[in-house]
């Protein structure tokens, strides 16, 4: 018996599919059809596939032509397939042509005619509802979003607002969308969400008036500085329908997500303490120095922080102590301690004092060990006393991981959700308490 088997996303069944499933059954008498999992597809990076990975499973079989369908889950899996399963022939479309020669070792490969003029990405793009996003700001992480949000669905980038005219009209052209800097309801007028990347005290006035004008935002951390701000907003939104995010990247990156669910499952029993730390060092008189301008380790760094530790401990803190040290008006160095009924927490934060920027989670029965930078996870560890037992998580952390916060913001509107679970409201306006005590000198100390 001659044993075929192909591979594929399978995404919105299409004729191409099924040119493609028929010609590889008839080069032998048995065919196998690998379906890449959700989480295969999210982990290279393909984040728009639209049927979940039992429909796309539903739709091949449904073709009548798989004998056997199994999932592709990691890389380097066709090599032990067609090794498991005594494959033959491996039959793949001539889009790949050249790609899978390395597999001639293992047994006959064969690249089969592409069916013209259809695709997935095709049919995606053509049932996709676009939603017009403007970007307000055009620093250095708006630069980022751009090119990030290439790779989620429905979101179209179209417009810059950014009261510096030169840099709105350069970045308009970098990007070819278009720049405004005038009027700030003429540019919201041609768009229906916005993502805002500008200076932290412009904050809540830019989402404000967005708001308002019933566009749904994606804001950049610091958020807001003030609790009081962030409730009134979110419940702006609620009542109005509109999706109001914090842009806290780590919170929907896939790695902290997994920690979290980790954590939260038992794998190092009852948290005691979690240590968070971030440092990046600023050296050139920018906003971040500027006591003006809100700058600050704590205004820069506390959200990513405290959001790793209320996912974990909650929200319900007894007490926090803080410990600066002052250079011209702005923290370039912030410890604070939290103290939980059951557990402690702290966040050692720098702009101007380098640390390791590591975390480390702390429970009864072993710990968790991430690797600075915490905030970029693509590794953790988790510990126990009997070393043997002890566990490696490895992920890719796409580009600049943006675009896992993108792809939350652009989901929650398309299917009206206005609470994610990643993070929040509550969440997201403790964050902003925490960082308003601070501002009030609240339990502050200077060292
Ligand atoms: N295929 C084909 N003809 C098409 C589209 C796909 O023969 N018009 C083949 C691919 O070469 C592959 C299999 O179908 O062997 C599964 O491809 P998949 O990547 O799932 O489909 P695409 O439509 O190419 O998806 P996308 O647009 O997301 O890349």
């Amino acid at each position: 018996m001659i044993k075929v088997i192909t591979y594929g996303t399978y995404d919105l069944l299409h004729e191409g599919h099924v040119n493609l499933l028929r010609r590889a059954k008839e080069l032998g008498d048995y065919l196998i059809v690998g379906v890449t999992s959700d989480s295969f597809d999210r982990g290279r990076g393909k984040l728009n596939v639209r049927n979940n990975v039992l429909e796309r499973v539903e739709a091949v079989k449904a073709t009548g032509y798989a004998d056997e369908v199994i999932i592709e889950d990691y890389l380097g899996q066709k090599i032990d397939d067609i090794q498991r399963y005594d494959v033959d022939i491996f039959a793949i479309g001539s889009d790949w042509v050249g790609k899978f020669d390395y597999l001639e070792e293992y047994c006959k490969v064969v690249y089969l005619p592409r069916t013209e003029g259809i695709s997935s990405t095709m049919l995606r793009n053509q049932i996709e509802e676009v939603f017009r996003i403007g970007i307000v700001g055009s620093g250095r992480i708006a630069k980022r979003f751009v090119p990030e949000s290439a790779v989620v669905n429905s979101a179209k980038i179209t417009s810059v607002f950014d009261t510096n005219k030169t840099s709105a009209e350069l970045f308009g052209k970098k990007f070819d969308i278009k720049p405004y800097s005038d009027c700030f309801e003429a540019f919201l007028n041609d768009i229906d969400a916005v993502y805002i990347a500008s200076p932290h005290l412009t904050h809540y006035d830019y989402t404000k008036r967005a708001l308002y004008a019933g566009k749904h935002v994606l804001c950049e951390i610091p958020f807001m500085l003030k609790a009081e701000q962030a409730k009134e907003l979110y419940d702006y939104a609620y009542g109005h329908n509109l999706v109001l995010l914090e842009a806290s990247k780590t919170a929907f990156c896939p790695s902290f997500n997994h920690l979290v669910t980790l954590v939260k499952s038992g794998v190092i029993g009852d948290v005691v303490d979690v240590k968070t730390s971030l440092s990046k060092m600023v050296y050139a008189p920018t906003r971040e120095l500027d006591a003006t301008q809100s700058g600050g380790a704590m205004n820069e760094h506390a959200p990513l922080n405290m959001m790793a530790i209320i996912k974990l401990l909650g929200k319900d803190y007894c007490k926090v102590n803080f410990y600066s040290k002052i250079e011209n008006g702005v923290d370039i160095y912030t410890k604070a301690d939290i103290c939980y009924p059951h557990a402690t927490a702290s966040m050692t934060l720098g702009i101007g004092v380098k640390t390791e920027g590591n975390m480390v989670v702390s429970g009864t029965k072993g710990y968790i060990y991430v690797p600075a930078p915490w905030w970029l996870t693509d590794f953790f560890e988790i510990r126990y006393e009997d070393q043997t037992r002890n566990k490696k998580f490895f992920y890719s952390y796409d580009g600049d991981g943006l675009r896992y916060e993108i792809q939350e913001f652009m989901s929650m509107i398309v299917n009206h959700r206005k609470s994610s679970y990643k993070l929040r409201r509550e969440d997201s306006i403790a964050i902003a308490d925490v960082i308003e005590k601070f501002n009030n000198k609240e339990n502050y100390n200077e060292i």
